[in-house]
């Protein structure tokens, strides 16, 4: 049996993002859009002991699957995330979340003189140099852009 189980339910129907580096679960929230205005039931766990990372955080969203692009904005924070979705109460399907080695749809480049900032239609995209810690490089400039300016951008 999961230590976890000892903290938090198990959902019906729905998603769990379960290892999400310790401490990081309210920017996955955010990234994930997920404001005040939200209806679906969303637990947060923050600083349950892991055997894997000593210490993790865990977001269930019930009734709800990740598309892709979620999927790719919750690798940028938390590498090591497991996505499983959850369907009568059985996990159906277990990734772990992985990023391409091009990220293109996510996030801006934060130099202001890079030509996707400009009006010339070029959509920004970036290396991934690294994944942890996190080094993104703009194909265009150059430009590092690290976690807590993707933090910035949502
Ligand atoms: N879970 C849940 N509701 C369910 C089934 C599973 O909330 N109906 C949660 C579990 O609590 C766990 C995650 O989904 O946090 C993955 O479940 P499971 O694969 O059963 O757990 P582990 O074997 O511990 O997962 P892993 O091997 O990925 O550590
Ligand atoms: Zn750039």
């Amino acid at each position: 049996m999961s230590e976890t189980l000892l903290y938090v339910s198990k959902i019906r129907n729905g998603t769990v993002i379960d290892h999400i580096t310790g401490g990081l679960a309210l920017d996955v929230v955010k990234i994930l859009g997920i404001t005040r205005l939200e209806k679906k039931v969303i637990t947060v766990a923050i600083n349950v002991p892991s055997k894997l990372f000593k210490r993790k955080d865990i977001v269930k969203i019930e009734g709800r699957e990740l598309n892709p692009q979620e999927v790719h904005r919750i690798a940028l924070l938390a590498p090591h995330a497991t996505i499983n979705i959850i369907r009568d109460y059985k996990v159906v399907e277990k990734q772990m979340v992985k990023l391409p080695k091009l990220i293109e749809d996510i996030i801006e480049c934060s130099n202001p003189a890079c030509i996707s900032n400009s009006n010339e239609p070029v959509e920004a995209k970036f290396y991934v140099e690294s994944e942890d810690p996190l080094l993104l490089k703009c194909y265009y400039c150059g430009h590092i852009i690290e976690k807590k300016d993707v933090l910035q951008q949502f």
